[in-house]
């Protein structure tokens, strides 16, 4: 990485690509006026931490296997997220908007991760004495946690140095400074060389760094997408403003499947664990009402019940209005062509509100009979029972179609107390049963609409 000299840079906001010239259009992401000129600083001689490790390439057979060292944080929501546990000298980003509950998350791992090893808690955003204040609300207090409100990048290496701590957390990336940029701290390079420097301590000296950093108003890690391509994991920590409950998101991880989440709630003294999300995301759902349906999606390996709600209700303007929350909204429009044509339900000229109950986002297939369903059943206002739910790909011409793990959901289905579930018709094989679970098989959801709505139409 020799770069000549010092000289100005364009980078895109947007995905962190680097131009010589200044762009109107980003010409990798296609994102309008998002190029920005920054310095660009060759790294010098006196650029921190970039050390070599002194290892020499090798056959790969003559490596040992040697299993990752993993250890709990002490949540166990969190581990589940990581794969199993954080990784020793791994490095994590964890994203959230701000008041979500990082610095909360982070500051009550610490607990656990104290009985094991020292951890310093780097805060660029709290002055010491209001990360003491919050731990003593949180519980958290030992000998092996160290409170270090700074900035500057230098005096938290020769703080690691000092104190070889094993775990090391920075709250958060974007105060984070380093002298040998000149660009101001947040900016583009700036966030780079310090997830560049942390990355090196990760690596080169065993540490587990855990990274903080905040999402702008798109949902990214503000800063450039190139900063999580040098992590190893992008959790995202997502939520509701008006709900208590937060979701812990894998977006990437070397260690473990990206599709895992964790559920906490926000209390008095913390986040506290929500182990059995379905009820969460079932508790508060009306009785007897049109327009709701539950339905199963796997996140990771888990099932997961979440209740459906669309409201479909005539427009006054010319152009119908459509709304997808927690669910891609060309889907859903492509779920409502389906149900008039197919359905035989004019719900064309209709507007309609399709909401994902809890914060969650459906983004698999198994959720689109649930979607067909309630607004179905919004449209004709009659209720789905309350003891049923929906699983199935919707397919252009009306057909169910297959989901995976098909038992696996339905015993979801079952252990919340449902009597029936609707699920695609097996073309071929023997058909899925669970006890005391009333598995009705449709090929289609005109097949599906007048057996649960029993109405003709
Ligand atoms: P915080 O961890 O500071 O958010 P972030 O670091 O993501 O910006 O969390 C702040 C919010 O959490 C704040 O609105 C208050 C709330 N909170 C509680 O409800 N209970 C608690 O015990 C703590 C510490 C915070
Ligand atoms: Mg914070």
């Amino acid at each position: 990485m020799a770069l000549l000299k010092s000289k100005t840079v364009f980078f895109c906001k947007s995905c962190g690509n680097e131009f010589p010239q200044w762009y109107g259009k980003c010409p990798a992401c296609g994102q309008y006026n998002s190029i920005i000129e920054q310095k660009h600083v060759a790294l010098s001689k006196n650029a921190p931490a970039v050390r070599a490790t002194g290892a020499k390439p090798q056959p790969i057979t003559a490596l040992q296997q040697e299993k990752e060292i993993r250890f709990p944080t002490g949540m166990a929501e969190l581990d589940r997220v990581l794969g199993g546990g954080s990784v020793q000298g791994s490095l994590v980003l964890i994203g959230g908007s701000p008041g979500i509950g990082k610095s909360t998350l982070m500051l009550q791992i610490c607990g656990k991760l104290c009985e094991n090893g020292k951890v310093l808690y780097v805060s660029g955003e709290e002055s010491a004495r209001q990360i003491k204040l919050r731990a003593d609300r949180l519980k958290v207090s030992s000998e092996n946690l160290l409170v270090y409100s700074e900035t500057a990048m230098s005096s938290v290496l020769e703080a690691v140095d000092e104190q070889s701590p094993d775990v090391l957390i920075i709250d958060s990336i974007q105060t984070m400074y380093d002298e040998a940029q000149e660009s101001s701290p947040g900016s583009v390079a700036q966030v780079k060389a310090c997830t560049m420097t942390l990355m090196h301590l990760a690596k080169g000296q065993g540490i587990t760094v855990f990274v903080i950093g905040h999402v702008n108003k798109d949902g990214a890690i503000a800063g450039p997408k190139v900063l999580e391509h040098m992590v190893d994991c992008v959790l995202s920590f997502e939520g509701d403003e008006h709900s208590s409950y937060r979701i812990l998101r894998a977006v990437k991880n070397r260690f473990g499947a990206t599709n895992e989440i964790g559920v906490f709630e926000m209390a008095d003294c913390g986040l506290t664990e929500v182990p059995n999300p379905s009820e969460m995301l079932l508790s508060g759902r009306p009785e007897n009402t049109p327009g709701t349906c539950v339905t199963c999606v796997m996140e990771g390996v888990r099932p997961v019940l979440t209740e459906v709600q669309a409201l479909v209700a005539p427009t006054v303007t010319a152009n119908p209005r459509r709304t997808c929350n927690g669910f891609d909204y060309n889907r859903g429009a492509m779920l409502m062509a389906i149900l008039e044509k197919r359905g035989g339900l004019k719900v064309s000229t209709m507007d309609a509100y399709v909401n994902i109950i809890g914060g969650l986002t459906v983004d698999e297939t198994g959720g689109d009979l649930a979607v067909v369903l309630a607004m179905a059943s919004s449209y004709i206002d009659v209720p789905i029972p309350d003891d049923m739910a929906a699983i199935g790909e919707v397919g252009l011409s009306g057909e169910l179609r297959m989901v995976n793990q098909l038992q696996q959901r339905l015993a979801e289905v079952k252990r919340l107390g449902f009597r029936s579930c609707v699920v695609p018709k097996q073309r071929k094989g023997g058909e899925v049963r669970v006890d005391g679970l009333n598995v009705i098989a449709v090929e289609n959801i005109c097949e599906a609409l007048k057996k649960i709505l029993r109405k003709e139409h």
